[in-house]
């Protein structure tokens, strides 16, 4: 007789646990949910200049900053991270500093696709 009023106990307690377990389970999901979906919102707005950025590079800048961006003639545009803002690069690239040549042919946003294409390349 001692034993069998417990029993209720017991099994709401493994249901309570099993509810946990399962509850927290649920939360990493969403929890991964929320922050896939924070990582694809940034790509929608990120990817698009960079790659824009990338195919402009390769027409006008490739062959004097290399296609790995280590320079040849032009210096090694590979670590601007911290060494120039986006606008400062946009106003290279228009007016051309000592002997590279100014690229009044790109718009501002082209200009700016660039600059974010290069920043995320820095290493
Ligand atoms: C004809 C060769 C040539 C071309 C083409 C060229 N550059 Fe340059 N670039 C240079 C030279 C040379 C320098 C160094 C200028 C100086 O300060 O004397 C330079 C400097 C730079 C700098 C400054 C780097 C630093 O560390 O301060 C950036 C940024 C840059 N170029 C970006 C570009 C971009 C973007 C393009 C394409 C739109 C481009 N360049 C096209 C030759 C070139």
């Amino acid at each position: 007789m001692k034993g069998k009023p417990l029993l209720p106990f017991a099994v709401t307690a493994i249901v309570g646990i099993l509810l946990m377990v399962a509850l927290s389970f649920w939360a990493m999901d969403q929890r991964a949910q929320m922050d896939s979906d924070e990582e694809a919102e940034e790509e929608i707005v990120i990817d698009d200049p960079i790659v824009a950025g990338e195919e402009l590079y390769s027409r006008s800048c490739i062959s004097c900053h290399g296609g790995d961006l280590s320079g040849t003639s032009g210096p090694a545009l590979n670590a601007l991270e911290g060494h120039l803002t986006a606008e400062e690069i946009v106003n290279i690239i228009h007016t051309g500093p000592g002997t590279m040549p100014a690229f009044d042919n790109l718009s501002d946003l082209e200009a700016d696709a660039i600059a974010q294409y290069l920043l995320s390349e820095s290493e």
